[in-house]
């Protein structure tokens, strides 16, 4: 979107958000509903938006008397830092962003930004679809104003750029975007390359004005949000698989009934299976468009050579934050079951 229509419509939402409501997040402009705010950083095409258009269908027609359910794609509401921020006073209701994005909030959410930490997409989605297991991490953060509901695939991360990378060495020099995410800073300068932390929304225009080299993301950047046109070499390394949440504000969650806290849930719950099989053929259809439209070429790389690189990071990871030790050897013993 071209940066005036961006402001504008980012300026026309918050105004539809704060100023009306005073940003208290509270009563709304139709009919006595309560308007609920949810905020991504994603297009109306991705599976995410999808899925939350099932959550937004499950809560109006089963509570649609009391709630409506607005959703703000594309960061109309700001960077996903800045809507976790909303979120966490209250000022919107909830926000879809990747869990490197709120390892500042909470610590223990850095575990997923550890490089290698899932061995296969089958150890990642059964540690992930664990509702049970992960209810402790979700409700860790109530006191800081914020709960996870539910988990959405981001599927896995690759270097892509404007020069191949064909190993480890082919990052020496270059200038990366990485996530606001301390733990993927540190992974990037392991691997050789420069990091540049900055917020999904401004990469492209980096990437065409030379500021960096490149980015790592799934194949989704390259369509979804039009990296493929800026950067033409995408490498298979796999670094790593970093989930998206759904986080809701906890007062407001606090504020429902049982019942109306089951349907939301539920809501959440629903909203990931439609994301989950969107997303395996949301990744196909993005690699063919950018093999045939956009012209990527897709590179596969000797990946434990990148692994090696890495080892390090993982170890420093464990020693310096107690609070992510816990889940890693839940995920070593899932990673076991599938090698
Ligand atoms: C993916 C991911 C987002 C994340 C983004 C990024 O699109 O789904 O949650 O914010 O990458 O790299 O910033």
């Amino acid at each position: 979107m071209k940066l005036w229509k961006r402001l504008m419509a980012g300026v026309a939402a918050i105004g539809l958000a704060c100023g009306l409501t005073g940003c208290s997040g509270l009563d709304s402009i139709t009919g006595g509903k309560r308007i609920i705010r949810i905020a991504h950083a994603q297009s109306e095409e991705h599976p995410e938006h999808i899925g939350m258009l099932k959550f937004k269908e499950i809560i109006e027609e089963k509570l649609g008397d009391k709630y409506e359910v607005q959703i703000f794609p594309n960061e109309l509401l700001g960077s996903a830092q800045k809507a976790i921020e909303l979120t966490q006073t209250g000022a919107i209701d909830f926000v879809v962003a990747g869990t490197a994005n709120v390892e500042t909030f909470a610590d223990s959410y850095e575990i997923f930004s550890m490089p290698y930490l899932f061995t296969s997409q089958d150890a990642y989605r059964e540690v992930m679809n664990d509702t049970e297991y992960m209810q402790k991490l979700y409700n860790s953060t109530d006191e800081s104003g914020f709960r996870v509901l539910t988990w959405f695939d981001a599927g896995t991360r690759n270097f892509y750029s404007t020069k191949p990378i064909h190993s480890p060495d082919d990052l020496k020099g270059q200038k990366i975007r990485v996530q606001q995410s301390p733990a993927s800073v540190n992974m990037v300068k392991a691997f050789g390359a420069a990091a540049s932390p900055m917020s999904f929304g401004e990469v492209y225009t980096a990437i065409q004005q030379g500021v960096i080299n490149g980015a790592e993301n799934n194949e989704l950047a390259l369509t979804n949000n039009k990296h493929g046109e800026v950067a033409k070499y995408f490498s298979y390394d796999q670094h790593q698989m970093i989930p998206d949440v759904l986080i809701g504000n906890t007062k407001f969650l606090d504020s429902l009934s049982d019942e109306e806290y089951d349907i939301f849930m539920e809501a959440a719950q629903a909203a990931t299976e439609v994301e989950l099989e969107e997303w395996q053929k949301a990744v196909l259809e993005a690699k063919e468009y950018a093999q045939n439209e956009q012209g990527v070429e897709f590179i596969d790389v000797d990946v434990q050579a990148f692994r090696d690189k890495v080892v390090m990071v993982q170890q420093d990871m464990l020693e310096e934050n107690p609070n992510i030790v816990e889940m890693y050897e839940h995920i070593q013993q899932v990673n076991k079951k599938y090698e």
